[in-house]
């Protein structure tokens, strides 16, 4: 798992500089898709199962009001636009799965915020949780945070971290808003999993596209940020196993 994580990273790390206006979304899907296969490694995105169709791309790209699992295409990134890029590899047979959001140029106070609010949700997650903890200690971190800060912001409930292995997603469920299920169950060291908190600067309410079957989107049209980590609990606490060299680190101000 260190291994297919570290690996993640550096394909996030290969793609960052590219990311700037006036490219593409699916020529950033190339980029991780040719960078993964040319160091003999697979992108696990490509041909996931869904409820109607397996995932066209090597990655998801989500921008402005798309929470999650945007098909990169023909679209051209604009200053202005916030942009989640979220890869998975499969590095001999384990995954390692992040994401970021990426601010496109020079982008409004609001949609800044929202993306300064999910990665200090993720980071604020991570640093709540311990050997044994139950798994809601993230969902109430997360939604005791946001309902103080920012009472307009709505964390997604729908959409949730996971359990990540030899399968991409596995148990446990990681909820970022906590269920009757997640006030039951615990994190114990050697279990690997993500935490990856979709906040909306609106409702948190989703709706996937129909037509291509996994565009989510917000339903009031506001903006949506998203960060991402696989993590380790080990017997002294959490150890984020996606951590890049030139990404935010804990602590970023956007
Ligand atoms: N990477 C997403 C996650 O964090 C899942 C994407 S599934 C895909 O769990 F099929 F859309 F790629
Ligand atoms: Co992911
Ligand atoms: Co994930």
């Amino acid at each position: 798992m260190r291994v297919a994580s570290k690996f993640n990273a550096q394909v996030m790390d290969y793609v960052r500089p590219y990311i700037q206006p006036g490219i593409s979304t699916g020529k950033i899907d190339r980029f991780v898709h040719e960078f993964t296969l040319d160091h003999g490694h697979t992108p696990a995105c490509l041909g996931y199962p869904g409820d109607k169709f397996p995932f066209p791309k090597s990655c998801c790209i989500s921008v402005n009001d798309v929470i999650c699992h945007g098909i990169p295409g023909e679209y051209e990134l604009q200053p202005g636009d916030i942009a989640n890029v979220d890869l998975t590899s499969i590095v001999n047979g384990w995954h390692g799965d992040q994401s970021e959001t990426f601010l496109i140029g020079d982008v409004e106070t609001n949609a800044k915020d929202v993306t300064q609010c999910a990665f200090d949700c993720l980071y604020l997650a991570i640093e709540a949780v311990q050997p044994g903890c139950l798994i809601s200690t993230i969902g109430d971190a997360i939604v005791g945070y946001v309902q103080q800060e920012f009472p307009d912001f709505g964390v997604v409930d729908k959409y949730i971290g996971h359990g990540i292995g030899q399968k991409f997603h596995q148990p446990p469920n990681i909820p970022h808003v906590a269920t009757r299920q997640s006030r039951q169950e615990r994190l114990y060291p050697g279990m690997c999993f993500t935490i990856e908190p979709m906040i909306n600067g609106g409702s948190s309410k989703t709706m996937c596209d129909k037509s291509d079957g996994w565009t989510v989107r917000t339903t009031d049209g506001e903006v949506s940020a998203q960060f991402e980590h696989t993590v380790l609990m080990t017997e002294t606490g959490p150890e984020i196993m996606t951590l890049t060299q030139t990404g935010p680190q804990a602590g970023f101000r956007f």
